[in-house]
Parts: structure tokens; sequence; C-alpha cells
């Protein structure tokens, strides 16, 4: 591992040895239950993004966080802004964490959900098009899909004319993708806190001020606060943080999987966080 993408813990329990992914992953783990789970990157001021992309924001420790999330989740929920103006490819995963999730019993790819109230997909996208696995968009009854969509995805209407997140994310259980990522953007993880279903938050925060201008990592309609206890912290060596926050449920049985696979450290393979909790 490069020193730019080492990764210690501040809190709880500070050491300063690089934390390796069999540690990292059983920091994050799965639960063994429905769970949502949401990752963003922000400036210390706030900032949603840097010259409107988040690209600006994230670094090399962020990325290797971002892929090892993407790693343990059966969901990977995105808003169809975010997926449209990030240009998100194919949700595709590298040999040695297509082989972890193999020997978890999980599916070899995760199902990338997008949520759309409009329809306004291009299924030429390659996240569609060169998908591994067949997408599945959440929508409403009211929405009309666009020529060629249906060939390329699953679309679910949950909702008479609005998306309806709750209902999207049962029937998302009901096909198995219990444990779900969202990766944004803002106008989702607005609805989504505003309907209280939001399990964990994972947060870089990049060392930098975006300034004025940039919107917040939550947009939309207020709704009410919600308390989210501080879980962990992470820090790699260019100042970046990495916060994660979680509700007491989501915490408890993470502890158990991280117990687990501290006590399985030296068993080969790996045992399952999700198993073990
Ligand atoms: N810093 C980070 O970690 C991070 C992460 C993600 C995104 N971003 C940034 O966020 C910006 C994009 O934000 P955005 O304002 O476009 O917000 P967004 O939440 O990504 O997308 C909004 C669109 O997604 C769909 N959507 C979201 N919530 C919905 C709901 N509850 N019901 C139905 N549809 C819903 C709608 O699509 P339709 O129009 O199709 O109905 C809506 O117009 C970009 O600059 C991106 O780079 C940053």
């Amino acid at each position: 591992m490069s020193a730019e993408a080492a990764i210690s813990r501040l809190w709880p329990a500070p050491s300063a040895a690089p934390l390796d992914d069999t540690e990292l992953t059983a920091l994050y783990g799965r639960t063994d239950r429905p769970h949502l789970r949401v990752n963003f990157v922000t400036s210390v001021d706030g900032a949603v993004s840097l010259d409107g992309y988040s690209a600006g924001l994230s670094g090399v420790p962020d990325k290797r966080v971002f892929g090892l999330l993407r790693m343990l989740c059966d969901g990977l929920l995105v808003a169809a802004g975010t997926l449209r103006h990030e240009g998100y490819g194919a949700v595709r995963l590298d040999a040695a964490r297509r082989a972890w999730r193999r020997a978890h019993g999980l599916a070899e790819y995760p199902t990338l959900v997008v949520v759309s109230g409009s329809l306004d997909l291009d299924p030429a996208q390659a996240a569609f098009a060169d998908a591994p696995v067949r997408p599945v968009v959440l929508t409403h009854a009211a929405a009309e899909a666009p020529p060629g969509l249906t060939e390329v995805a699953d679309l679910v209407r949950c909702g008479a004319d609005r998306v309806d997140l709750a209902a999207g994310l049962a029937e998302l259980r009901r096909r198995g993708l219990s444990q779900v990522l969202c990766e944004g953007g803002p106008h989702l993880f607005g609805a989504l806190t505003a309907a209280d279903l939001v399990d964990e938050v994972c947060l870089t925060v990049a060392p930098l001020l975006a300034g004025a201008g940039p919107g917040r990592i939550a947009a939309g309609p207020a709704g009410g606060h919600r308390e989210l206890p501080l879980r962990h912290v992470l820090a790699a060596a260019d100042g970046v943080l990495m916060l994660r926050y979680a509700r007491e449920a989501q915490a408890q049985a993470q502890t158990e999987a991280e117990d687990n696979a501290n006590a399985n450290a030296d068993a080969a393979p790996a045992p399952a966080p999700a198993a073990a909790s």
C-alpha cells in the first residue's frame, strides 16, 4: 500500500499502525439486518462539490474506502441527478473484491439502484448499457419511461406520483438487497433523512475550504433532525478524516462483527462480517 493511501485509527483505540484492507473491511462491515449506509465526501466548510464535482474533494484514501464500501453492499443506491452529472459508468469491482464477495456468499457485483421521479435517464449510459448486473430504477406510477430503458433496467414503481423511498427500500430487501450503500446525491440524502431511513453515514472530510457557492451534502425540503452517534474516526496521512456515524442497533451489530473478525483474524478464509453479526 502506498503511503498516500495509508489510513490509521484516531478514535476509539488510537493506533498509528496503518490499517490493512481486512481491518478496514471489519471496521465498516455488514450487519445482520436491513441497513442503509450513506457515503459522502465534504470540505471542512461543508461543501458537496468543488468546481461542480465530488472528485475535487476526494483523494486516494477516500477512494480506497469508497471501493471497500461498494464491495460490502448488496445494492448501490444513487440519485438520477448524481448518476447523470457524475456520468456513472458500470459498477465493477476488481478481481480481489469479487473474490471476497464470492467467499462471503454474495453476488459477484452489487446491483445499481437509481432513484428517479422523471425517468429522464439515458439507456445508453454505461451505468445501464454495460452493467454486469441488471440495474433497478426506483420511480413512481406516473413516470413515463424513455424508449429502451426497460430493456436495460428493472423499473420498480413505488408511490402514485412521487417515489416512496420506504416502499422502494422494502422492495429492494424483498429482492435480497438488504445492505444498501447510498452514494448521494444531496437531494436523495435529504429525502432519506426526512423519511428517517438513514442508519449510517460515512463522511470523508477533505482538509480544504471550498468557499461559498457549492451546496451542502443534504438538500431539499426541511425535515426533522436526527441523532446519529459517532462510531469511529480514521485519519489519512494527508490530513483527510474519515468519520463513521451510526444508529445504536447498527453499531451493536457492527461491534459483534468486528469482535468476530478479530477473533478469527488468523483463520482462512476471512470471516464474513454479515455472518458474524
Ligand atoms: N460530495 C459527494 O460525496 C457527492 C456525492 C454525490 C453527489 N455529489 C454532487 O451532488 C451534485 C448533484 O446533486 P443534485 O442536486 O443533482 O442531487 P441528487 O440527489 O444527486 O439528484 C437529484 C435528482 O435525483 C432524483 N431524486 C433524488 N431524490 C429523489 C426522490 N426522493 N424522489 C425521486 N427522485 C429523486 C431526481 O431525478 P429526476 O430528475 O430523474 O426525477 C432528482 O432530480 C453534483 O454536483 C455531484 O457532484 C457529491
